[in-house]
C-alpha cells in the first residue's frame, strides 16, 4: 500500500516528524531555515495529502483553490488568521491547530512585558552600556507600581484569563475585560467585571490584548482608542500585530497619551530594524516569542502532528478548528 504523504512547511521540533514516519506517512520537510515561499509551497504540496504549517504561511484562498485536493491542515500554532476557513470548508479541508499547551508561556511573555515596561528593564540596560550609570539619582528610572492597579484585558480566553490570574496573584490587579461573551469561570475565580470596550480603555492601568485577529479587532487599537487610555497606562500585545496600529501607538507614546508598551507581535513581522517604536523608551519589542519554550514547541509539534495522524485514522482531529 502506498503511504500518504505529508509536507511539514518548517524544520519543527523533531517530535512532529517522528510521530508522522512511525505512524506509517511519507514525511517532507523543507529543510531551509527562511520561509518556503508561497509558489513553493504550492508546488510541493501537489504531491501530498497533508500539510503541517505555521502561522507564517499564508493559507489563503488562492492557495486553497491551488490545493483543493489536500484532505487536512494542521497549523502549528493556536492562531488561524493566516488561514481562509471558508474557502477551506468550501474544498471540504478539515484545518487543525494548537490550542491549551502554550497558554502558560504566552501569558508569562504578556506579564514579563508588563513587568519590563514598569520598571524600565530594557532602558535601564542599556544606560549601563552607554556610560550613563555614574551614581546614584534618586528620581531617574521611576517606574509605574502594579500593586493593586487595574487590569484590563480584551479577548478573555485561555490565556488572558492566565495572565490575570498571575496579575492578581501577584500583584492583586482588579480584573476587568471586554470579550464578544461572558467568562464565567474568570467572574468566579478572579472577580473579574465584563465591561464595555470604552470602558476598558478609561479604566485600565494595563491593558493586555488576547484577543484574535478578524474583521472586528483588525486595528480596533488605533488613533482614537488610544487616546481614550490613561496616560500613565501601559498597552501589551502578545496576540497579533494586526490588532494595533502601529503609527497610532508611535503618536500616542510620543504626545504621552500612554505610557509604555510592550509588545510580541508586530505588523508586519518582522518588524523592520529601522522602526521608530524600538527608539522609544519605555517601549520593549519582542520577535513573537510568546511559545517558544523547549516544552510548549515540542508539545504544538506533537499536537500539529497527531492531528494529522488521527484524521487520517478515524476521521477526527484532536483539535479542528470549524469556521462559524
Ligand atoms: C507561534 C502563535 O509561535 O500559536 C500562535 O498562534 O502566535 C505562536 O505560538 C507562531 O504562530 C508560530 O507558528
Amino acid at each position: 500500500m502506498s503511504q500518504t504523504a505529508v509536507l511539514i512547511s518548517r524544520q519543527l521540533p523533531e517530535k512532529a516528524r517522528e510521530l508522522l514516519s512511525n505512524a506509517g506517512f511519507e514525511v517532507n520537510v523543507w529543510e531551509e531555515e527562511r520561509p518556503m515561499p508561497k509558489q513553493e509551497l504550492i508546488l510541493r504540496c501537489q504531491r501530498v495529502e497533508a500539510l503541517l504549517c505555521t502561522s507564517i504561511d499564508e493559507i489563503d484562498a488562492a492557495f486553497i483553490s491551488s490545493c483543493s485536493h489536500l484532505k487536512v491542515i494542521s497549523t502549528f500554532a493556536v492562531g488561524y488568521d493566516n488561514i481562509d476557513l471558508v474557502a477551506a470548508e468550501r474544498a471540504r479541508i478539515r484545518i487543525g491547530h494548537t490550542p491549551g499547551v502554550l497558554t502558560e508561556a504566552t501569558a508569562e511573555i504578556a506579564f514579563g512585558l508588563m513587568i519590563s515596561v514598569a520598571r524600565h528593564f530594557m532602558d535601564a540596560h542599556h544606560q549601563i552600556g552607554n556610560g550613563e550609570w555614574k551614581y546614584f539619582v534618586p528620581t531617574k528610572n521611576l517606574g509605574k507600581d502594579l500593586t493593586n492597579r487595574t487590569l484590563g484585558i480584551f479577548g478573555l480566553g485561555a490565556i488572558g484569563f492566565e495572565m490575570a490570574r498571575r496579575c492578581q496573584a501577584v500583584y492583586g490587579m482588579k480584573i476587568i475585560y471586554h470579550n464578544r461573551k461572558r467568562n464565567p469561570r474568570a467572574e468566579e475565580e478572579l472577580g473579574a467585571s465584563l465591561v464595555s470596550f470604552e470602558a476598558l480603555l478609561e479604566r485600565s492601568d494595563v491593558i493586555s490584548v488576547h484577543a484574535s485577529l478578524n474583521d472586528q479587532t483588525k486595528g480596533i487599537f488605533d488613533l482614537s482608542a488610544f487616546a481614550k487610555m490613561k496616560e500613565s497606562a501601559i498597552f501589551i500585545n502578545t496576540a497579533r500585530g494586526g490588532l494595533h496600529d502601529e503609527a497610532d501607538l508611535l503618536h500616542a507614546l510620543k504626545k504621552g497619551q500612554i505610557w509604555g508598551a510592550g509588545l510580541d507581535v508586530t505588523n508586519p513581522e518582522p518588524m523592520n530594524p529601522d522602526n521608530p517604536l524600538l527608539q522609544q523608551p519605555r517601549v520593549l519589542v519582542l520577535p513573537h516569542i510568546g511559545s517558544s519554550t523547549e516544552f510548549t514547541r515540542d508539545e504544538m509539534a506533537r499536537i500539529a502532528a497527531e492531528n494529522i495522524i488521527s484524521f487520517f485514522e478515524n476521521g477526527n482531529l484532536v483539535h479542528e478548528v470549524r469556521s462559524s
